[in-house]
């Protein structure tokens, strides 16, 4: 049996580095073998305040993106997760199946509502949302960096709950993370990751950077105090980022990096890997400018919602006979 997929960016900032390497180059391995959906999914960036412009603009710029980096149109289904309404429906019936505890011992909300006085409830019931993205396509595989297991362990356990309570109804996903890669350091704080939120611009490199920011962010990274070459994530952190970073974008092993470095210092280490990081997301910034100008992403998300509403729309046939719904719109 052909692997179904699903995964889904918010758009809600520039897409980083981390979310390429943790994400979107899964993405791309993923959809040649599988039937595979993959979603900008905006009604979860309005879970904190968005500027209606810039988030439509946003929108526009991450399906560029799931272009440029390779998502071919032909394998794979590319939709904004707002065209197609089940997605709130699912989310709004799995609201009612998940529980509040579970939503309150999840750490992406405990972090994003740390320190603000009042943060909306769709931040709180994200993952049930999260949930529907996820089982409305029968996904048996789910590609997400580090910082996601949390979600699909509790998607897991919404759909089993599900499930054992209306009958088999949905598929229970497993979730996909690469081995190096899954959890992408900051440049500044090799102890937080790296985020497309966090206020220092410094922290992150963005897929769109020019060659010139590349070169600054990386030689202005943080290193570990000795001056050694090694890969060693709990002693030295930061140059151990680094090394991961440069594996990934150079295609190289880490021991073979490891090697090449030996005796020589941060600064070579830096110079070099920031060569290979523009080197790597030079053709795709290519692509991107000339398919944000084209048009082409418009058709894409337009067809791609079409595709999507239909197979969405058979499991919320099921599930809505399933609860003992409703149902009357088709009788
Ligand atoms: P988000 O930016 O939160 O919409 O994340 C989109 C995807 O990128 C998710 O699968 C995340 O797990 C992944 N991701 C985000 N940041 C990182 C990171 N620093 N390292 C690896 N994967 C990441
Ligand atoms: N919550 C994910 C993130 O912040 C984005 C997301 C929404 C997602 N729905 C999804 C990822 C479904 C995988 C599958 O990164």
């Amino acid at each position: 049996m052909s692997h179904r997929v699903f995964s889904g960016i918010q758009p809600s900032g520039q897409i980083t580095l981390g979310n390429y390497l943790g994400a979107l180059r899964q993405f791309v391995a993923m959809q040649h073998d599988a039937k595979a959906f993959y979603c900008v999914v905006d009604l979860h960036a309005i879970t904190v305040a968005q500027d209606p412009a810039l988030l439509r603009e946003r929108i526009m710029d991450l399906a560029a993106l799931y272009l440029a980096v390779g998502l071919d149109p032909r394998e794979s289904t590319l939709f904004v997760q707002s065209d197609v309404s089940a997605h709130s429906e699912l989310g709004w019936i799995l609201q009612c199946v998940v529980h509040m505890g579970e939503l309150s011992r999840m750490t992406q909300f405990k972090e994003k509502a740390e320190g603000k006085d009042t943060v909306t409830a769709g931040l709180f019931t994200y993952p049930a949302l999260m949930a529907a993205d996820i089982l409305l396509y029968r996904t048996s595989r789910v590609p997400v960096g580090e910082d996601q297991k949390q979600h699909l362990e509790l998607t897991r356990d919404i759909a089993m709950r599900f499930n054992s309570r209306f009958g088999e109804t949905f598929v229970v996903p497993e979730v996909m993370m690469l081995k190096e890669g899954a959890r992408i350091m900051s440049l500044d704080d090799p102890a937080r990751k790296m985020s497309k939120s966090n206020p220092n611009p410094q922290s992150r490199i963005e897929i769109l950077d020019s060659p010139d920011d590349i070169r600054k962010k990386v030689g202005r990274a943080v290193t570990d105090s000795d001056r050694e070459i090694r890969y060693d994530p709990q002693g030295k952190p930061a140059v151990s980022n680094l090394l991961v970073i440069y594996s990934l974008t150079a295609d190289m092993t880490i021991d073979g990096l490891v090697a090449q470095y030996e005796g020589k210092g941060y600064g070579a280490l830096k110079k070099d890997l920031a060569e290979a990081i523009v080197a790597h997301l030079t053709p795709i910034q290519e692509k991107y400018r000339e398919i944000r100008q084209s048009g082409r992403a418009e058709d894409v998300l337009r067809q791609g919602a079409i595709t999507a509403a239909q197979v969405a729309e058979e499991t919320m046939d099921l599930v809505r006979e399933r609860v003992g719904l409703g149902g009357f719109r088709r009788r």
